[in-house]
């Protein structure tokens, strides 16, 4: 089977987020299982920069906002990668500095209608082997809204590809302006209810869900909470309609990229069956790229950890206003990673600079460091509002660092609540909250940290998370039924 794999960003080569380390990891387990898999990429400038070499496979002619573009496609070998990337190397449109979707200043790239729907045309293009390159594929599986036209343009095609379109985030709408539209010369009859029309403007996201054959998303429950109104950012009817055609499959992760015996960020690997002295080791030199001058005399005390993209979606607001009270009456330390809106960053700083030897956070974006932090905090706080899968919660799990998280999407998939009888039936991996409130979250930490002054407890919960097997294993066999059910 022949797969064309097209996203707009791939661990390790260009990552916002979790879709980065999915794009990697799961056409990776799909070429496992025999499938012969290309992956399709825009030609980012800072992505180009890590390709030791590329070829040129030919041009075309691509349509864009009210002017035609001539676009080279490229091949490139990566030594993570067994399959070859395809990548839309378009100067006016990809080569520039930064974000893949938003400029220095935090706002969107003021052209990405165009952007995308270059990079989706050229998808089109490539599934009819415009190049003659001999290579058609049977399956055509796009992501989020930035490949949402994919499937639209394919439904033109006289023989056309089974498309799937996988949601990884449904806030994420790619809305544009009926001016875009027309600017970008998509076809007219694309523009109503049943087709890509959205409340007067247009959304690509709509688009991949009403021109694919199968509509897939991250999590069994994501797939029926978007469904409803509270989560479906006015899609949910369009959605519920479809539901033939949806189907929820939770996340894999990458058991070797996140694997505590062997991670080369960790400054002592561990075991399944072992975590500590590894666990300790790390915990003291997190603490010390923390700039804490004695490391030791922490040890003992439990070291709460977050790594996110700072944005309300992930609940840090919940976390920074439980932090002060924490902080007075338990002995808890806190280190943060992440980046996103001024007002979350600001903040943090705050905490950091009020709490020096308490708070430890870093602003930015460290890919080393949050593996570290996996491996080196006690727990790790995902207190999300909602979350359509969710990969940080695994790592944790798989780094014996049990998440606390709120009750909604793949968290609710993933995490079993440290109830005394799930305690005791030994399927407790974690702590679950269900209102999303500081009080409730605030609430669960003291409930968790009154589990790590358990020993015995304690380490069960650990061995537990540890021990689950969080691979592809099984969601990519699903994928690959999907793909052969609509073929
Ligand atoms: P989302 O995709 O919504 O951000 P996920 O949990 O699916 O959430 O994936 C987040 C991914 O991005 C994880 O691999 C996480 O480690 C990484 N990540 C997020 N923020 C940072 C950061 N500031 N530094 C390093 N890695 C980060
Ligand atoms: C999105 C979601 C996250 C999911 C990731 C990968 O970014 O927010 O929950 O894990 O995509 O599918």
């Amino acid at each position: 089977m022949k797969l064309l794999f097209v996203a707009s960003e791939a661990f390790p080569l260009v990552k916002t987020g979790g879709l980065g380390d999915v794009a990697y990891s799961l056409p990776c387990a799909l070429q496992a299982e025999g499938v012969d898999v290309r992956l399709l990429l825009p030609a980012y400038r800072d992505l180009l920069r890590k390709l030791a070499s590329v070829r040129i496979l030919g041009w075309l002619e691509v349509q864009g906002a009210n002017r035609v573009h001539s676009v080279r496609i490229l091949q490139a070998e990566h030594p993570d990668y067994p399959f070859p990337l395809w990548l839309v190397d378009c100067q006016a449109l990809f080569d520039r500095p930064g974000n893949p979707y938003l400029q220095a200043n935090g706002y969107d790239w003021a052209d990405n209608a165009e952007r995308f729907t270059v990079f989706a045309r050229v998808a089109a293009e490539l599934a009819r082997d415009a190049l003659g390159l001999g290579w058609t594929p049977e399956v055509v599986h796009a992501h989020d809204w930035q490949t949402g036209l994919v499937p639209a343009f394919l439904e033109m095609l006289p023989q056309r590809p089974q498309r799937v379109f996988t949601i990884h985030n449904l806030a994420y709408g790619g809305h544009f302006s009926q001016a875009d539209f027309t600017a970008l010369q998509l076809p007219s009859h694309w523009w109503s209810a049943e087709g890509v029309e959205f409340y007067g403007g247009f959304s690509m996201l709509k688009a991949g869900i009403v021109y694919s054959d199968a509509v897939t998303t991250v999590s069994p429950t994501y797939a029926k909470e978007i469904c409803t109104p509270a989560f479906g950012y006015g899609l949910d009817g369009l959605l519920q309609s479809r539901a033939y055609k949806l189907h929820g499959i939770l996340n894999g992760i990458d058991m070797d990229v996140w694997n505590p015996a062997t991670d080369p960020a960790l400054a002592g690997w561990y075991f399944t069956k072992q975590a500590e002295p590894g666990k300790s080791v790390n915990k003291r030199e997190l603490l010390k790229r923390f700039g804490v001058s004695n490391p030791g005399s922490h040890l003992q005390y439990p070291l709460l950890g977050m790594v996110s993209r700072l944005v309300e979606q992930k609940g840090v607001d919940l976390v920074i206003n439980a932090i002060p009270g924490l902080l007075a009456d338990t002995e808890a330390r806190f280190v943060l990673i992440g980046a996103g809106h001024g007002y979350f960053e600001q903040r943090l700083h705050e905490l950091a600079a009020e709490y020096p030897e308490r708070v430890f956070v870093f602003i930015g974006y460290d890919e080393q460091l949050a593996h570290l932090l996996e491996a080196g905090a006690d727990m790790f706080l995902m207190p999300s509002r909602f979350e359509p899968c969710g990969l940080n919660q695994m790592y944790s799990l798989r780094y014996g660092t049990p998440p606390i998280v709120f009750h909604t999407g793949g968290l609710a998939d993933t995490v079993t609540d440290a109830s005394p009888q799930n305690v005791q039936s030994g399927k407790a991996n974690g702590f679950v909250f269900h209102e999303p409130s500081s009080r409730d979250f605030s609430r669960t930490v003291r409930r968790a940290l009154d589990c790590f002054a358990q020993p015995a407890v304690w380490d069960a919960l650990q061995a537990t998370g540890m021990q689950q097997d969080f691979g592809w294993s099984n969601s990519a066999a699903q994928y690959l039924d999907i793909y052969r059910s609509h073929g």
